[in-house]
């Protein structure tokens, strides 16, 4: 059976299972802590650093979705360090894509763009590098664009750990990583792709998306507890 710890979060004492990370103890307290990569039922990246927190006693930060829990912890989630680090994480992820909300199909429904506005990113502080990568509407369902891509690495994670078919990956390294399907095959001819949508509905932004239809808010969060209801049918069996 699994050791519990107590620890504290912004001075609120809780309880969690040891092995559990910070956010997930955060959110299941009704701690917000902003996070981008981090989708709950499937395993943890720390990619983004968006869910940045401080640990009392350390000079360093630490990404909360990848930072176990540890009896005694003194964890700050909100000071004026972690949301410039924010806000830096945010500004570098816009600058290196072409993220024009008012012509992406998750305008009003997107993550990044939710988050920019929280933190207050009016504008960036780094050259643009933007992308110019095909878009691909090869699927008869879905469309994918690389340029609104921010690499969190949702998509494969699910269609790994939840499908179990593992169709998407990713290629290449640093700015030029690119999510591709099968051996970097358009997606409607990626023959392992089942289907099922799910990628599209925990991409946090526009890159993946059902065609034709851009999804309300309402609905996405649907499709994302569906996802996850899978997840624990699974587990159970
Ligand atoms: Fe933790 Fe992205 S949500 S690093």
């Amino acid at each position: 059976m699994s050791k519990t710890v107590e620890l504290t979060i912004d001075g609120k004492k809780v309880a969690a299972k040891e092995g559990d990370n910070i956010l997930k103890v955060a959110r299941e307290n009704n701690i917000y802590i902003p996070a981008l990569c981090y989708l709950e039922g499937v395993s943890s990246l720390g990619g983004c650093r968006v869910c940045v927190v401080e640990i009392r006693g350390s000079p360093k930060v630490f990404a909360s979705c990848v930072t176990p829990v540890a009896e005694g912890m003194e964890v700050i989630t909100d000071s004026e360090r972690l949301r410039r680090y924010r806000k830096w994480a945010i500004e570098l992820l816009l600058a290196e894509r072409p993220h024009v909300c008012s012509v992406c199909v998750a305008n009003g429904n997107c993550e990044l763009q939710q988050l920019a506005t929280e933190l207050g990113v009016d504008h960036l502080r780094v050259d643009r590098k933007w992308t110019n990568y095909e878009l691909d509407l090869t699927h008869e369902r879905f469309a994918y664009d690389p340029n609104r891509c921010i690499l969190c690495t949702r998509c494969i994670r699910v269609c790994d750990e939840v499908e179990g078919v593992h169709a998407i990956d990713l290629m290449l390294r640093g700015k030029n990583s690119k999510v591709i399907f099968d051996l970097d095959d358009k997606w409607g001819f990626a023959e392992s792709c089942t289907s099922c949508g799910k990628c599209s509905a925990v991409c946090p932004v526009g890159a993946l998306y059902v065609k034709g239809k851009p999804l309300s808010e309402v609905k996405k969060k649907e499709l994302v507890s569906f996802v996850m209801s899978r997840r624990s049918e699974k587990t159970i069996g």
